[in-house]
């Protein structure tokens, strides 16, 4: 098996947009699905190109009620090429012909998709055709498509078309349709001087400009062909048309390149000259590609996960490295946008980005620190907007939203269609106000792994310290209890959105909110502590704050109220023990897959919410975002007895009653199965690696990738089999594979060093490369070993 390369033989068109999101190529910039470049959409194909940060909202009318969504905008499909013999009316299309042999391959090492196809048409005439495709890692704004054509038993005249198409909509998700999806208008549309065509669009609301301008060569045997030109224009697109003889058995080789700028692009002056300009430098394919190669490899050396395992797993790891730098690369960095949790690969959840990024910065921290500094810049520009969104509640501090998009307002849906039903009803999913608590902890979990103080200072405690302000304002008092609370929130499990029979939504003292909130408030005091007297000063100074307040949050991080339901176990939330146990043999036995068990229950007129049944992982993910000692000390400042012992009794309790409906869920299951250190980490693992390929949610993957989980399988090899952590400026190693995996290869950026580890099962080697930074300590057990750039050491373990 070929650990670098996906490949698909035959044609599925049942399977084709499953195929289309993972053959997806992109550069952190834009990404464009892996369609045929001879396909529109259609049943079968979905050709869509998606730019970091190019949102639209648009109106619809849903049950007599106006909402308004905001969508990562399909912008005009540049892949358009075709042709037909002279004489023919239609245009090539594989399902009119008897295909002899038809092979994708997505090169994951080279950046590169390919499509082998020998077909025979409707006139018996017999032609191979080999598509080679890439957008462009070395230069962000070009992509382009290869074609080399050979008739095997003809010759004739034949005519190629290549398009750039504006009159596309955003169609990719069936559940959508109801709704307004058209995004675009066409500005301009032409040839230029060179003979390129271009088009400018602009996005309806937004008014986002993006242009493309594309050109073309024919060689035969390597000579460039003057073939006829003749370009037309039509309502939003436009299309050139090549006129050539090609002869039987004779190489013809049409090369399609394409330029693709947008209004927020830095150092440009208009879009479309940009476009032009970059286009009319006529690269070579064999140029760009090289280049292109070039810097995926120089990507590949920090990013490259090597390990000896099972099956496909290298193969499905590697992928998910892949759709993670094409999603955000280099050329993300400074674009102020964050990171969709479905990727630039399709249209579900339209672009919006969640709390996933939880599970998607660890891999980014120790490979492109830059990136997730970047990333979390994001947050730090819609402070404001969240700000707003606290103060509008009646509350303090910063409220960043449920699902976020261009500017930082609420984009969560006000009602959502359950397929299962055909009905629209309400969505109260948004009451997730702990991806404020992911936000923060991602922040200091960036800070651990590269001590940047700089950031620190002038962004992330004034984060830390809003997010605060916003936990410490919405949390009550409560006489009885003589704890603090925090009500009417929904945790990380979306099926519990509202108590059995309530009329309101949200439930209350969520432990998964309380204890991390406990966890943010005390970092949050420690954080202030990190940047300085003057700086604590300024901060202090310009938000405002005065030592009752700072007295407060110390208050109530020790005061929180966390629910307990008997022997130790975590209740979900308060009033969880009410709730009915769940029929989960008999439902699986009914429905086979019962991952949407909320969507199901609903069509029996039945609700969710009253079963002890959760869509992810909830209590589940304390133990995955800490470690034992953390939790035992994080539970012991709040005056809670929680032993180390408890941590088993507590992952079974929750095993068994979730349905993974979130793949996110597959996760946080794995690991803490793996830290657990039970037989059935592995087999978890691979379910995780295995999800988007396989689309075990069936059907959800066609409609863009599962960042979070992809990079999860990432951080799962960095961070869960090997134990590396973080911690009091010292890095912890405490390896444990499953059997399953013989050894691990990665590259480490630590505090300005880069590491090689090499794991086996019972040793570890790690050296310590380039690097001018003062040497960082790494622990494993008792054993303290410096880290010097020229030093190799090695554990034994
Ligand atoms: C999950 C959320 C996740 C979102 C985006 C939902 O199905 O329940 O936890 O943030 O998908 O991936």
């Amino acid at each position: 098996m070929n650990n670098w390369k996906l490949e698909y033989t035959g044609l599925n068109p049942a399977q084709e947009g499953l195929r289309e999101a993972l053959c997806t190529l992109g550069n952190g910039y834009f990404a464009t699905r892996g369609a045929a470049e001879e396909s529109e959409a259609d049943e079968v194909h979905y050709p869509g190109t998606y730019l970091a940060g190019g949102y639209n909202r648009v109106k619809s009318t849903i049950a007599g009620k106006v909402i308004e969504n905001e969508d990562l905008v399909n912008w005009p499909n540049w892949l358009g090429l075709s042709f037909k013999v002279e004489g023919d009316k239609d245009w090539f299309s594989l399902e009119r012909c008897r295909v002899i042999h038809y092979r994708q391959e997505l090169d994951i090492a080279q950046g590169v998709l390919r499509r082998e196809m020998h077909f025979v048409d409707p006139k018996n005439r017999e032609t191979n055709l080999v598509s080679t495709r890439l957008v462009s890692m070395d230069n962000l704004h070009l992509a382009a498509i290869r074609w080399d054509f050979k008739a095997s038993n003809w010759s004739g005249s034949i005519c190629i078309r290549s398009t750039l198409d504006g009159t596309v909509k955003n169609e990719g998700v069936k559940r959508y349709r109801e709704l307004n999806n058209q995004h675009l208008k066409t500005i301009e549309r032409g040839e230029t001087e060179e003979g390129a065509i271009y088009l400018l669009v602009q996005s309806t609301q937004s008014r986002i400009f993006v242009a493309q301008a594309a050109f073309c060569q024919v060689f035969e045997e390597d000579m460039l062909v003057s073939a006829k030109r003749k370009t037309k224009q039509e309502a939003g697109k436009v299309s050139q048309y090549y006129t050539l003889d090609v002869h039987q058995q004779k190489a013809v080789i049409v090369e399609k390149k394409v330029a693709l700028f947008n209004s927020r692009d830095q150092a440009i002056s208009d879009p479309l000259l940009e476009a032009r300009q970059a286009i009319a430098e006529k690269v070579s394919f064999t140029t760009l590609e090289k280049k292109h190669v070039q810097a995926w490899s120089r990507l590949w050396k920090r990013f490259d996960f090597a390990f000896s395992a099972p099956e496909n797993s290298q193969l499905l790891l590697r992928l998910h490295i892949f759709h993670l730098l094409q999603t955000c690369s280099m050329h993300t960095i400074g674009r102020d946008v964050g990171v969709p949790a479905r990727g630039l690969h399709g249209e579900a959840y339209r672009g919006h980005i969640f709390w996933d990024e939880l599970f998607i910065f660890p891999s980014l921290n120790f490979r492109i620190p830059d990136l997730t500094r970047s990333l979390l810049l994001y947050r730090y520009h819609r402070l404001n907007a969240a700000r707003r969104m606290a103060s509008k509640e009646g509350l303090r501090g910063a409220m960043f939203p449920w699902q976020s998009g261009s500017n930082g307002r609420e984009e969560s849906q006000v009602v959502h269609l359950n397929p299962e039903s055909g009905e629209w009803v309400p969505d109260n999913t948004y009451l997730q106000r702990h991806v404020n608590l992911a936000i923060a902890y991602n922040i200091w979990q960036y800070y651990e792994a590269t001590a940047d103080t700089s950031f620190m200072k002038f962004y992330g405690v004034e984060m830390l310290l809003e997010i605060a302000r916003f936990f410490a304002s919405i949390t009550t008092w409560n006489k009885n209890k003589e704890r603090y609370e925090i009500l009417k929130v929904v945790g990380p499990d979306e099926f519990h959105t509202a108590y059995p029979e309530a009329d309101q939504a949200g439930i209350d003292n969520n432990a998964y909110t309380n204890v991390l909130a406990s966890w943010l408030l005390s970092h949050t005091l420690n954080g202030l502590e990190l940047i300085g007297e003057s700086r604590k000063t300024e901060l202090i100074q310009k938000l405002g704050i005065d030592k009752g307040e700072l007295q407060s949050w110390d208050e109530i991080s020790r005061k929180l109220f966390v629910p307990f339901i008997e022997h130790g176990i975590i209740a979900q939330f308060e009033g969880y023990d009410q709730l009915i146990e769940f029929d989960w043999s008999g439902y699986r036995k009914k429905y086979n897959n019962i991952q949407r068990l909320d969507r199901i229950l609903d069509a029996e007129g039945d609700s969710v919410h009253r079963y002890k049944a959760s869509k992810q992982a909830d209590v589940l993910m304390l133990f995955y975002l800490f470690s034992s000692e953390e939790l035992v000390e994080q539970f012991g400042r709040l005056g809670y007895d929680f032993a180390p012992s408890q941590i088993p009794e507590n992952i079974d309790y929750y095993l068994s009653r979730t349905s993974d409906g979130s793949t996110l869920s597959r996760i946080v299951r794995a690991w803490v199965e793996a830290r657990a250190d039970r037989d059935c980490a592995w087999h978890c693992f691979r379910q995780a690696l295995a999800s988007d390929f396989e689309d075990i949610q069936g059907g959800t993957t066609a409609e863009g990738i599962h960042l979070g989980s992809m990079a999860g399988t990432v951080d799962m090899l960095q961070r869960c089999f090997t134990g590396l952590e973080v911690r009091n400026d010292v890095l912890w190693l405490n390896p444990r594979f499953p059997k399953e995996i013989d050894s691990l290869k990665m590259q480490l950026y630590y505090r300005g060093v880069w590491l090689t580890l090499n794991f086996y099962q019972q040793k570890c080697k790690i050296e310590a490369k380039d690097g001018n930074s003062p040497p960082a300590t790494i622990r494993f057990k008792d054993q303290e070993l410096p880290i010097q750039p020229g030093k190799t050491e090695l554990i034994n373990f």
